[in-house]
């Protein structure tokens, strides 16, 4: 019985084409997934109603897709930058969880490389999730997961098998095929439109794609590297960074950073390495699925893509460590929206699908769940 319901899950997963789909054979554009070992259905599952399990905040209000809304990219289109837990400012933009499974690093700082570790930063973060340690988090879920845990990984739940539940799922999000792909890959030509393709031309003339890469069979448009694009000197600048100071003898600190004082000067990748060069770098972001990511940059300070073209044409805010190839394009009103049309040709095929198979699942209670443990579906 528990296995024939399993079976079914498996198959629904295989005929909406994403979950065992997203595993086997990546969709058109994009390479098959690194081989981290397949995760099973259960654990695809199990990670899925984590994944939307408000209970997984401190004071039970907040979850994962609360600030990774599927139905808005798996990114937040209302604001900036999130609130967290009891309306704390969280000080970077969502970013989409589609295709992250590709992503070298992970965070626009790149300071976390593995998604099975990655989830415990917003859950311990003060101003997102707010549980006051890991033993608390595994405290809580053991009173609600604990034979979901046991049937997926033998064993109740653990911080290893706690990540590896939630990155399974992550994995799944995986959004390709999108009409660029069918064009560019496939040779359709009927798939993209004349003013998106101008605006390819564009897009490669602009030398956009010296960092928004495309290899010859799959395309990222990330090189996962970090550069200085203009966007955070001026926030920055606003707020001048002191040199170093000595904070004990021998050890240096930036006190803008070390102390935290401000929460609107971010130095990005300089944060991770306090390589002086490092500062205002950020990670290339992937421009798949883009135009429906809103808003735009590290702190979504751009709220369409147009202007997020605006800033490129007017070359950044030129200042020491910009990268050379930010500088003023001198595209017209009409390369400007041809590049808007290419961005948004972007958006991969089975989004939609992505985002409806996330709401299979309810947002957690244990009435939803029944006695084996499987999600009681409900429209929500
Ligand atoms: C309060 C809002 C909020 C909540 C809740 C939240 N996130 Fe995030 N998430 C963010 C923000 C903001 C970032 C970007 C932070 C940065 O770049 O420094 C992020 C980044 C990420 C990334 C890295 C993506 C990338 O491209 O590098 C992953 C993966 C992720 N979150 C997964 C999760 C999971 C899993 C949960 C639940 C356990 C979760 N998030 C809960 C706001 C949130
Ligand atoms: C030197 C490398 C580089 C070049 C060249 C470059 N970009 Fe970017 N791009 C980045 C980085 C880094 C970011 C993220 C900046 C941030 O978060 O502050 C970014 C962000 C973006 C975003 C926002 C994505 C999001 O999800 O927030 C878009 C859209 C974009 N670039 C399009 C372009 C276009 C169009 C061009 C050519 C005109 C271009 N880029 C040229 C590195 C580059």
């Amino acid at each position: 019985m528990l296995r024939r319901r399993w079976m079914r899950r498996a198959r629904g997963f295989l005929l909406c084409g994403c979950i065992a789909g997203a595993v086997a054979a990546a969709p058109l554009g994009l390479p098959p997934l690194p081989a981290a070992g397949v995760p099973s259905a259960r654990e695809i599952a199990l990670g899925q109603q984590l994944f939307f399990d408000r209970r997984l905040s401190f004071n039970g209000t907040l979850s994962c897709a609360m600030c990774h809304i599927p139905e808005q990219g798996f990114a937040q289109n209302e604001l900036a930058t999130p609130v967290g837990f009891e309306g704390r400012v969280v000080e970077r933009n969502a970013p989409t969880l589609l295709n992250v499974a590709y992503r070298k690093t992970l965070f626009s700082d790149g300071r976390e490389s593995s998604l099975e570790m990655q989830v415990w930063s917003p859950l311990l973060a003060s101003n997102e999730m707010a549980n006051p340690s890991i033993g608390f988090v595994l405290a809580r879920l053991d009173a609600v997961y604990r034979e979901r845990f046991r049937q997926a990984y033998g064993e109740g739940p653990t911080v290893v098998n706690f990540g590896r539940a939630l990155a399974a799922y992550e994995r799944t999000l995986v959004a390709g095929d999108a009409p660029f792909d069918r064009w560019y890959f496939g040779g359709d030509q009927a798939a993209l439109s004349r003013g998106a393709r101008q605006g390819f031309e564009t897009f490669t003339r602009s030398q956009c794609t010296a960092c928004h890469r495309i290899a010859n069979d799959h395309a990222h448009f990330t090189d996962e590297n970090f550069h200085d694009t203009g966007v955070a000197y001026g926030t920055a600048n606003a707020a001048p960074v002191p040199s170093r100071v000595e904070l004990v003898p021998g050890v240096f600190a930036n006190p803008q950073v070390a102390l935290g004082t401000s929460p609107r000067v971010d130095l990005g990748r300089y944060r991770i390495t306090l390589d002086p060069a490092d500062r205002w770098r950020f990670r290339t972001p992937s421009l798949r699925n883009v135009a429906l990511t809103a808003p735009y940059m590290h702190d979504g300070r751009f709220a369409t893509l147009d202007a997020v073209i605006a800033h490129y044409n007017a070359g950044g805010a030129p200042h020491d460590g910009q990268d050379p190839r930010i500088r003023p394009l001198g595209l017209s009103a009409d390369d400007a929206r041809n590049l808007v049309a290419f961005l948004e040709s972007l958006t991969g095929g089975n989004v939609a699908q992505l985002a409806a198979a996330a709401r299979t699942v309810s947002i957690g209670d244990v009435g939803t769940m029944d006695a084996n443990g499987a999600t009681v579906p409900r429209a929500n």
